[in-house]
């Protein structure tokens, strides 16, 4: 717990990434990875390996939702570039270290909803719309969407929840951010590649059957290249009896299986 607010006080940020609980957020996922370190390992090795295969090298590879790379082989990655860009709410100081040691990557702290500075703006619930985040960078060659489209509802739920919105409100405002984030990575150019969690299983010891629910809010996907289990929360991480585990799905040429024609329109809201 102290070595959390260290961490969390330490974390270069900014102010809307603190508010929002973006910098809460990336800090406990480190400490649920120390925690479970053997769990995880098959999904994060899973991941390293399906990104490596997509990204085989070019002008310019950018990863979204970097984090703190802990499914990102990224001292492979960035010699098979000419430049990486790292995008993410928050860089942790490890992530920034790794990043500095190696030539041509640079961090770039940025929403691709382009909806969290709009909360609380007093201007009612915010549209989630193609983020200019990549805007004044080449365009890339490969682009990973790295475990992030479940994650996106997480800061901005958590702040409608605090200032009273109703359930069906926000699981709409989180099907909105997700289904924008993927009509989006479908407009990039060069290779787009999905990796996400698509579903939550909860099973309880001693009782049958599980709970099953969408980690995307329904939006569906196309079938997948690969599928593999995360052991998220083994038992006592959410409850002594409960476990959480979450199915993910990896995508190797999203812009083919989705392509632009059959996405939405961007900015529509919720
Ligand atoms: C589950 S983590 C992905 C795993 C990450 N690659 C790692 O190894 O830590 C989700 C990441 O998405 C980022 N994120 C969530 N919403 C975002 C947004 N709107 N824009 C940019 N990054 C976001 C979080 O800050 C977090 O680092």
């Amino acid at each position: 717990m102290i070595r959390e607010l260290i961490e969390s006080g330490l974390t270069p940020a900014t102010g809307i990434a603190r508010r929002l609980g973006y910098v809460d957020e990336v800090v406990a996922i480190g400490a649920r990875e120390r925690r479970h370190r053997t769990a995880w390992a098959t999904h994060l090795a899973r991941t390293a390996s399906f990104v490596a295969e997509v990204a085989t090298g070019g002008d310019h590879l950018v990863v979204l939702g970097s984090g703190r790379l802990l499914d990102l082989p990224l001292e492979r990655l960035a010699p098979r570039y000419r430049r990486t860009t790292l995008v993410d709410m928050v860089h942790p100081r490890a992530a920034r270290r790794r990043a500095a040691a190696l030539a041509g990557v640079v961090c770039v702290e940025g929403d691709v909803t382009a909806c969290a500075a709009l909360l609380g703006t007093g201007h009612g619930l915010p549209s989630p719309s193609f983020p200019r985040v990549l805007s004044g960078h080449p365009p890339p060659t490969t682009t990973i969407s790295l475990n992030l489209a479940s994650q996106l509802a997480v800061a901005p739920s958590q702040w409608l929840e605090r200032h009273g919105f109703d359930d069906d409100v926000i699981a709409r405002f989180g099907a909105a951010l997700v289904a924008t984030h993927l009509d989006w990575l479908a407009t990039l150019p060069g290779r787009v590649g999905l990796v996400t969690d698509v579903r939550r299983r909860y099973t309880r010891r001693g009782v049958a059957g599980e709970v099953v629910e969408s980690s995307l809010f329904e939006v569906p996907l196309p079938p997948a290249d690969q599928a593999w289990t995360w052991p998220v929360a083994p038992e006592g991480e959410i409850e002594s009896a409960v476990t959480l585990t979450l199915d993910v799905e990896a995508f190797g040429d999203w812009t083919r299986v989705r392509s632009p024609a059959s996405a939405s329109t961007p900015g529509g809201g919720p």
